[in-house]
């Protein structure tokens, strides 16, 4: 059987890379997938090449407004939200700590932090209610060491990680698993600048145990893992999945 037969799941940012792969992959297991990304007619598309699983809901996740209308549309067609994954990110304000402006940081916030506080505010009440669910928060190991010139990054993936971890202490008890995931060097539209130059993606790699750029696919597998009963027993915990990545600086 499936492992997510009839769950219903939000994922965000899931027009490409991670969040597609996240969501294909929930979709192959029988799951219902709410997909948000920013354009309506790009998420469209990747709901005719996924499948009739798939409902498309623009949603800008640094906007409460918008936050809203994603949760009322997926409560008022599913009547639930089972699986939320927390993964829509950017990284847009890169540059020396002291180059840093405050509309920076606020973007920074607003998007990779803020709006999983939103989200998981909007949806663990009924998840709670119901006595299970899980939530699955895309980090980075970029919040575990410091991204050089990526201040705000890490700043925002080490908050989500701390905040993945109090929310599993409270919710626990009424049945609701929170987590997250931290990738390393995973290959997307976010991260080719690490890639798409050969000499810079082979240093990268050959700093991994696991000689392989890694693939959207493997993060997915994860958090198949981490939404349905394989992770039962799982909470306030942030998979890292680099390669071994992080093993090569001790
Ligand atoms: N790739 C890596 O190496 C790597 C490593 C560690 C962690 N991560 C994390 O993994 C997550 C996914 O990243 P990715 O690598 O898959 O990046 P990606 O290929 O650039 O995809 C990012 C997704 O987020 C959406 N998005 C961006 N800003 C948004 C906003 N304000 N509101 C709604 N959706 C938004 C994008 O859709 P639209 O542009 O259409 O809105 C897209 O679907 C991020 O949280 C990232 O920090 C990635």
């Amino acid at each position: 059987m499936a492992q997510l037969d009839g769950q219903i799941a939000i994922v965000t940012g899931a027009s490409r890379g991670i969040g597609r792969a996240i969501a294909e992959t929930f979709v192959r297991e029988g799951a219902r997938v709410v997909i948000c990304g920013r354009k309506q007619e790009v998420l469209d598309q990747v709901a005719r090449e996924i499948g009739p699983l798939v409902t498309p809901v623009a949603c800008h996740v640094g906007r409460a407004d918008d936050i809203r209308n994603l949760v009322d549309t997926t409560v008022a067609e599913f009547g639930r939200v089972d699986i939320l994954v927390n993964n829509a990110g950017t990284n847009v304000a890169q540059g020396p700590c002291l180059e840093m402006d405050e509309g920076q940081f606020d973007k920074m916030v607003d998007v990779n932090l803020k709006s999983a506080f939103r989200l998981m505010n909007a949806v663990a009440p009924g998840m709670c209610e119901r006595g299970s669910g899980s939530i699955i928060n895309i980090a980075s190991i970029s919040g575990i060491r410091p991204q050089h010139h990526g201040m705000l990054y890490s700043m925002t993936k080490a908050a989500l990680i701390m905040m993945t971890q109090s929310y599993a202490v409270e919710l626990g008890p009424m049945g609701v698993r929170v987590n997250a995931i931290a990738p390393g060097l995973i290959q997307t539209k976010l991260s080719e600048y690490y890639w798409k130059d050969d000499a810079r993606r082979d240093s990268q790699v050959n700093r991994q145990p696991v000689r392989h750029l890694g693939q959207p696919s493997e993060i997915a597998e994860a958090a198949l893992l981490l939404a349905g009963g394989g992770g039962s027993y799982m909470t306030g915990q942030t998979l890292v999945i680099d390669g071994g990545f992080l093993l090569s600086s001790i």
